[in-house]
């Protein structure tokens, strides 16, 4: 093989046998995660989902069909894998239950395939309507979130007001939580932003009926997976949002409310952080944002707009349009720091197809100075401005490239600037949303 070698993969990531994997968005979301899960499953036993909920949108496109995953880990189309939602997620039974009956009315079997903890918690319709809330905010202090109750939700967790999947069995105690915790949220509802009372027994009997319906899914997760990893199978983590949304290290408040980066798989799934193992960071050629936060590389424009209908950049969860931008390595190397990258899978870079100049943000230029660094405030990011290394692009169409070899040489050179820039090897590139259009390098190619 020649240095440049490369396979097509739908198989064969280099991953040593025995280890794990994590799979994580390094940007803000949206990055083509489901893709890669969904053509690594097959190496690994195990899918499981840590943290986040029905906000994410994770697609997997085969041949003409299109799944959009929110919930269910995206291993999920794989027969024989078994796919864990973790304690670290927050479940609306209701969105869950459709997206079961979506998947068993399209053929996928969804049984004692799937696992859903018992300690993972629960969203309730009163965590939806205080996260509409969200959208009556002034600007600037609008989060944009997606409405599916996660901030609210994962506040219950952390004020121990929570109510947990197990709690759903438990009738008696599942009626007094949830009166008390109705009757709270009422007195913000109605004193604080003048809305109508919510009623505690009619979302009693739906999620007592829910908790029947979710029943055969229910268990100890965190036994299950640390059984399974003492077998020596295979476990996949399936990081959902990215680390500049993570809770810690994202772009703060402008940010989801779980810790998407790997360091939330030990608290999101009950295995010990020594398990985690590789780690395969997710990130497109460009860069995309959804809601509101600053957004240094955003391209407000035209090239903007043409990033989006070449990208399809709507919202796999609400349909809302992504923001658009170049590359940004100063966010992505940060990501890759906080998440212990050990090797990049770069998406869409078919979409750069036909742009005659590219560009790869390699710093900020921020009140006078020069930075490599991103700040810690979101005040601070706003007022970076990128300081671009521009490349050439090309006009070929990449998206039925077999090879690294047939790539044309711009698009090879544009991968190589950011491997340099950001000091990670890309081991796979995607070109085209079907789970075929795959090109993976060997590592140590040049
Ligand atoms: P996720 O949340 O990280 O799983 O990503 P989403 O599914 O929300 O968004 C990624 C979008 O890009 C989906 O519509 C995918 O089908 C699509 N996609 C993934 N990889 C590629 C690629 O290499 N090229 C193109 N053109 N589309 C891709
Ligand atoms: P996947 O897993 C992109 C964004 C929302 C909003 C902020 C907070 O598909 O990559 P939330 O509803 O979580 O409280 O919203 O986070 N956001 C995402 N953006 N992809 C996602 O998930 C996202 N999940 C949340 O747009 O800005
Ligand atoms: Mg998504």
């Amino acid at each position: 093989m020649s240095s440049d070698s490369a396979v097509v993969a739908r198989a064969a990531l280099a991953t040593s046998a025995g280890q794990n994997l994590c799979v994580v968005g390094l940007q803000w979301g949206d990055e083509g995660k489901g893709k890669i899960v969904d053509v690594l499953t097959e190496q690994f036993d195990i899918v499981a989902r840590y943290q986040g909920g029905g906000n994410a949108g994770h697609t997997v496109v085969i041949g003409s069909d299109k799944f959009v995953l929110h919930l269910i880990p995206s291993g999920i189309l794989h027969s024989g894998k078994d796919c864990v939602i973790g304690n670290g997620v927050v479940i609306d039974p209701e969105q869950l239950m459709s997206e079961v009956t979506e998947l068993r009315e399209r053929g996928i079997e969804v049984g004692r395939n799937l696992h859903i903890s018992d300690r993972a918690h629960v969203v309730f319709p009163y965590h939806k309507r205080l996260d509409e809330l969200d959208g009556r905010k002034a600007e600037g202090r609008r989060i944009g979130t997606t409405g599916r109750g996660i901030g609210p939700c994962y506040s219950d967790k952390m004020a121990r007001t929570g109510i947990r999947v197990a709690e759903l069995y438990d009738r008696e105690q599942l009626r007094e939580r949830l009166k008390q915790n109705v009757e709270e949220k009422n007195r913000l509802l109605v004193k604080v932003h003048g809305l109508e009372p919510m009623d505690w027994k009619p979302i009693y009997d739906d999620y007592v009926r829910y908790a029947e319906q979710m029943r055969e899914f229910v268990g100890d997760t965190i036994s299950f997976l640390n059984d399974a990893a003492k077998k020596g199978k295979r476990i996949l983590f399936e990081g959902a949002q990215g680390v500049m949304l993570d809770v810690d290290f994202g772009t703060y408040p402008f940010i989801s409310s779980s810790n998407a980066s790997p360091s939330g798989v030990a608290a999101g799934t009950g295995i010990s952080p020594k398990l985690i193992g590789r780690v395969i960071g997710v990130a497109k050629a460009y860069c995309t944002r959804v809601g509101e936060g600053p957004f240094p590389t955003e391209l407000k424009g035209k090239l903007g707009e043409l990033l989006r209908e070449r990208g399809g950049e709507y919202g796999a969860t609400t349909g809302r349009p992504r923001r658009c931008g170049w590359f940004d390595a100063v966010a992505v190397r940060y990501a890759i720091t906080v998440g212990g990258v050990d090797a990049l899978a770069l998406t869409k870079l078919d979409v750069l197809t036909g742009q005659k100049k590219l560009a790869v943000c390699v710093a900020y230029r921020c009140d006078g100075r020069t930075v490599e660094e991103i700040p810690a405030g979101a005040s601070e990011l706003a007022k970076c401005e990128p300081v671009y290394e521009e490349l050439p692009g090309w006009d070929a169409d990449i998206a039925a490239c077999e090879s690294f070899e047939e790539l044309p040489p711009e698009a090879k050179q544009f991968m190589r600037k950011i491997e340099a820039v950001l000091g990670v090897p890309v081991e796979m590139l995607s070109i085209g949303e079907d789970r075929n259009q795959l090109v993976q390098r060997t590592v140590g190619s040049s």
